[in-house]
């Protein structure tokens, strides 16, 4: 380009420079420079007009023949427009690959942007949420989605547990709701069907639960049964009274199971569909503290309470009962050393309120702490295996908890103690206990 300038700026003064010759030896100096001169103007504005019609006719037709530095510009001009149309052409073909494979997904993929307005989605989310295109392009998602706790998870941008949802197309399909931030807020939500595995989950719990019930009856009539035989030992051999003791304890044992789990199976059925009412707590930890002193033996720790707010929450008093007291009761259970404390709090702190159960009891191995509210787990087996739990009394907490949108947090050091923290979010609170806090 550059040697084409210097060409073009050589021939220019050439040409000057023959006229103003001819204009001098003629006597027509200026006549003939200022001649010289227009006609070179009216070449450049005659080329700048086929530019400009070339432009015009789109840039892919053919550049004007033209010579020196105007030429060049045309086929540079036309050399970058080849360039760009070849990028934008596998550009093009990258997303409608993209397109197509997401098209081809199970599951449904949206984009939106800061505001939440639909940028693009797939086929699959036509098919699962019921979206149309063009017609929701633009629309705010929580519009067309309207269950409220949707917007509420799509405005909260904390995105780490998916949501559940049903789909607003067919209600007896249940969509699984995961969101990622990217860009300036824009998201990308997936949604999965796993209506299926929620059959699963339910059908599970009913054999639990219908097992637990089959199973009641005929441990009723051998417990009975055993009960009677014990009432009249002294007609049998003194060697069956050991056999029948144990026998009536491991059938109290199966008895507490199998109460356990159609308790669990119950909290866990019900969910969050119940009439939440204002649950009195200063009342029912009262009424719990009481019960536990009524359980004491002689080796058994003193039991402390303190009610530090007079906070209410909406909730199920039955099912918070049974937690708080399966607290109590570990607590109790888990601190056998003489002079052993328990303390029951419920305070407020920050935006929440706070249930805790402290002991000064055998404590727990920080190995164990994140799976202790599974289903049957025991931080030690052997040690406790004549303390005669379940194993189940956690996981029943855990649920309970997760009903009244609360969360459990466990800390504990080995042979110190332990502090298990019923923390409720200020939803959950009595416009009272908002007061208060
Ligand atoms: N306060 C505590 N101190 C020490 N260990 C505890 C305490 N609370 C619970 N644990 C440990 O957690 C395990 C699970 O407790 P969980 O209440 O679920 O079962 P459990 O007490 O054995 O039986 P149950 O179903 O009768 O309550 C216990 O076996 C025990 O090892
Ligand atoms: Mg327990």
């Amino acid at each position: 380009m550059q040697r084409h300038v210097s060409l073009f700026i050589n021939r220019l003064v050439l040409a000057l420079t023959v006229i103003a010759v001819i204009g001098w030896i003629t006597g027509f100096f200026w006549e003939f420079v200022a001649l010289g001169l227009l006609s070179y103007l009216c070449w450049t504005v005659l080329q700048a007009c086929r530019l400009h019609r070339w432009l015009h006719e789109g840039l892919l037709s053919d550049p004007p023949v033209s010579h020196g530095l105007w030429g060049e510009l045309f086929d540079s001009i036309y050399r970058l427009q080849l360039r760009q149309q070849r990028s934008h052409d596998s550009l093009q073909a990258l997303i409608d690959r993209v397109q197509e494979s997401t098209n081809s997904l199970s599951e449904a993929v949206i984009m939106t942007d800061k505001s939440g307005s639909m940028d693009w989605w797939n086929e699959a989310a036509e098919k699962l949420l019921g979206f149309r295109y063009p017609a929701d392009r633009g629309v705010l998602i929580h519009n067309l989605l309207r269950a409220p706790e949707f917007k509420q998870y799509f405005q909260k941008k904390r995105y780490d547990e998916p949501l559940q949802l049903r789909s607003p197309r067919n209600s007896d399909v249940t969509l699984q709701i995961q969101i990622t931030l990217f860009g300036e807020d824009d998201r990308l939500i997936l949604a999965q069907d796993i209506s299926r595995l929620v059959k699963l989950e339910q059908m599970r719990r009913d054999f639990v639960s219908n097992v637990s019930h089959e199973l009641r009856t005929p441990l009723t009539v051998i417990s009975g049964y055993l009960e009677t035989l014990l009432d009249h030992s002294e007609t049998l051999h003194p060697r069956w009274d050991k056999a029948l003791k144990q026998m009536q304890s491991q059938s109290a044992r199966m008895e507490a199971l199998i109460t356990d789990l159609l308790l669990l199976s119950r909290i866990e059925n019900q969910g969050r569909d119940f009439v939440a009412k204002p649950v009195r707590m200063s009342g029912l930890l009262q009424s719990i503290h009481h019960d536990a002193n009524a359980l004491r033996s002689e080796d058994s720790p003193s039991i402390e309470l303190s009610i530090e707010s007079d906070s209410e929450i909406y909730g199920d008093e039955t099912q918070l009962r049974s937690a708080f007291t399966n607290l109590v009761v570990n607590a109790m259970k888990y601190t056998p050393k003489p002079g052993g404390k328990v303390r029951m709090r419920w305070y407020t702190e920050g935006n929440q309120v706070v249930f805790s159960v402290e002991d000064t009891g055998i404590g727990i191995d920080p190995v164990h702490i994140p799976r202790l509210t599974e289903r049957f787990y025991r931080a030690d087996p052997s040690r406790h295996s004549s303390s005669g739990g379940t194993g189940l009394g956690l996981a029943i907490v855990k649920h309970v908890l997760l009903n009244h949108e609360a969360v459990l947090t466990i800390e504990s050091t080995l042979g110190e103690g332990s502090c298990f923290q019923c923390r409720f979010p200020s939803s959950r609170f009595t416009p009272k206990a908002l007061k208060a806090g």
